[in-house]
């Protein structure tokens, strides 16, 4: 399987369980890990569904031991996973690292209408690090506005001098993206891609330039794109040649010698 490697960002096309091996140990500052859910989604020749549940939770727990041992010891990692999965993932990973937030990523409606129960219109992150005494988190770079009385220069009285409230603060674990669709100018055609504004604020919040982030699972290379736009490096792997070669038109890279 052919690997790309530019100046900044590598690209491997290969299973994730092969590549991950290859990469040093405590290398990567972090980790962003979208994994096929087990949900049935056509993944350009392969079909994301395992035999069973527990099948695809072996497998899970096999690369997410191999990126814990990746992580540098102030690294974080996130990982989304399907509502489903989610609940045993997040056992397994508190046995590994610390998990400071649980996310959830919620977009409106999907063009499916559940009838006869609650429609899912949310997908959980998990945000853990390596220790959660020394890791990086960069506040300032994602603040949000604050509702607070900041809009209206209310002052907060229990400070002393008194003080107007912040006008900004760090998001809470309720993160707000539409979803990207069909025309949207980051548009790619892949069946599950993730929005450059989520990876953005996962990007900025913990990592810094010129710090590596990987991405096992690289899909449309939404991942490897924001670094590239903010000046970190990046790793990516990606089983289907045909996502590799998208990928690589996305980063610019499209016949370019590596
Ligand atoms: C949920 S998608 C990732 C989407 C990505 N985050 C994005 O924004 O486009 C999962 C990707 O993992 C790839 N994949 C599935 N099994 C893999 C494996 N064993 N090793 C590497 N990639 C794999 C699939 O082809 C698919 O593109």
């Amino acid at each position: 399987m052919p690997d790309y490697h530019y100046p900044s960002h590598s690209i491997y096309q290969g299973d994730a369980l092969d590549v991950l091996p290859n990469i040093p140990d405590a290398s990567i500052d972090l980790i962003f890990a979208d994994p096929p859910y087990n949900i049935g989604k056509r993944f350009g020749d392969s079909h994301d569904r395992w035999p069973s549940e527990e099948a695809y939770l072996d497998w899970c727990y096999q690369w997410l031991m191999l990126c814990v041992n990746k992580l540098s010891p102030t690294g974080s990692f996130y990982l989304m996973a399907s509502t489903q999965a989610m609940p045993a993932l997040d056992l397994f990973l508190r046995r590994h690292l610390q998990i400071l937030s649980r996310i959830v990523w919620t977009y409106d409606s999907s063009g499916v209408q559940a009838r006869r129960h609650f429609g899912s219109l949310y997908e959980p992150i998990l945000f853990c690090v390596k220790d959660k005494k020394n890791y990086l988190f960069n506040a300032e770079e994602i603040k949000v506005p604050a509702r607070t009385g900041a809009e209206r220069q209310l002052i907060d009285y229990r400070k002393d001098p008194p003080q107007v409230y912040s006008s900004t603060k760090v998001p809470g674990n309720v993160w707000e993206f539409s979803r990207v669709r069909y025309r949207m100018p980051e548009y790619q055609e892949h069946p599950s891609q993730k929005p450059q504004a989520l990876l953005e604020r996962i990007i900025r919040a913990s990592s810094n330039p010129g710090q590596t982030v990987l991405d096992p699972f690289a899909g449309s290379f939404t991942t490897a794109a924001v670094a590239q736009k903010l000046d970190r490096q990046s790793i990516s792997i990606e089983r289907e040649s045909t996502y590799v070669q998208a990928g690589l038109k996305r980063l610019g890279y499209e016949g370019c010698e590596p």
